[in-house]
């Protein structure tokens, strides 16, 4: 019986993701019709589901570009473009870096970094790729809980535009497609995976929008982007194995006093930070086994040029909130 029981469960879940997927299909080619449409891939299984879904329906009439903001990860930009190719999805590689880092220079609000990121990328880069296309859609990555909590005012997504009120059309110019505004985070993987996009994409710890700048306290430079990224690299690399919900390194817009090779010096400071969450509304510190904490330190500590303490962050969410900015 159990079996049996188990068996039609999963039928349910195939055959939902099948007919959401055919569902989503069938409106994307009636919206855009004989139109061209366009969307941003970051990577992130929102954006890459939206990728698949677009291409499935609408095929070289969608343009998909990966705008590389100077904020992301070690070797990234060049990942994703390199996954979807092997799925052959053409993705566009724009390099944006210095549009980005400009907006950022002399920020060191939190928000004001979200804002400038959000105007760059809408009013600066993507208007104008938009316009080049010549496409009347945009596809969009929203999710369910990204319209709720922007409405409850918990926190103004980057995509959410529509659900504010935003008359898109007349603001930019194109209409925008939402397809996966119905589904949370772990209907979003379900149907990634019964679209068999690979496991480095549906399984994806969450990393936000606005990438590495919500990791770096205060200022966002190319000195200290490259600080971080390196730091995020050996945090990722040595906590792979762990079955958290999320897990990185922070800067500190602070120093602290250190000895190296007989010599003071004053260096930076990198948190370590890895939580467990089932929604990241609620979050708790995991206990990390004592001898990979002191290799994460360790490396770090050798490996970043200029950071000469290590810390691990104890602090729930809440009172903390998972990311530092
Ligand atoms: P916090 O820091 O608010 O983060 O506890 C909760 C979850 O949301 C992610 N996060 C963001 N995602 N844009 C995003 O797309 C953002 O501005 C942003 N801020 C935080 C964070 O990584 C965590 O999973």
């Amino acid at each position: 019986m159990e079996s049996v029981h188990w068996i039609g469960i999963f039928k349910e879940v195939a055959m939902d993701c099948k007919k959401f997927v055919e569902e989503q299909i069938t409106s994307i080619k009636q919206t855009v019709g004989n139109a061209k449409a366009i969307n941003a891939l970051s990577g992130g299984v929102d954006s890459s589901l939206v990728t698949v879904l677009g291409h499935r329906a609408l095929g070289n009439r969608l343009k998909t570009v990966f705008i590389d903001n100077a904020l992301m990860r070690e070797g990234e930009p060049h990942r994703v473009v390199k996954t979807f190719a092997k799925m052959n999805i053409p993705v566009e590689l724009v390099d944006a870096q210095e549009e980005f880092l400009s907006a950022l220079a002399g920020l060191t609000d939190p928000e004001e970094k979200r804002q400038a990121i959000t105007d760059t990328f809408y009013s600066k880069v993507f208007s104008g790729l938009v316009k080049k296309s010549g496409a009347k859609f945009l596809l969009h990555g929203t999710i369910l809980t990204d319209i709720e909590e922007t409405i409850a005012g918990i926190k103004r997504q980057h995509n959410i535009l529509v659900q504010l009120g935003i008359d898109t059309e007349e603001s930019y110019g194109y209409a925008i497609i939402e397809p996966l505004k119905t589904l949370r985070k772990d209907g979003v993987r379900e149907v990634a995976k019964y679209l068999d996009l690979p496991a480095e994409i549906s399984q994806r710890i969450p990393f936000p929008g606005p990438a590495l700048a919500t990791r770096i306290v205060g200022e966002v430079t190319r000195e200290r982007l490259a600080t971080i990224r390196k730091a995020t690299a050996i945090v990722e690399e040595e906590l792979a194995d762990i079955k958290a919900f999320q897990y990185f390194a922070v800067l500190l817009n602070d120093r602290a006093t250190g000895i190296r090779n007989n010599k003071r010096e004053f260096g930076q400071i990198i948190v370590v930070r890895c939580v467990e969450s089932a929604d990241a509304r609620i979050a708790a510190v995991t206990e990390l086994p004592w001898g990979k904490l002191h290799r994460i330190c360790d490396r770090i500590i050798t490996e970043v040029p200029d950071v000469n303490r290590c810390l691990y962050d104890l602090t729930p969410k809440p009172p903390a909130t998972i990311e530092y900015i």
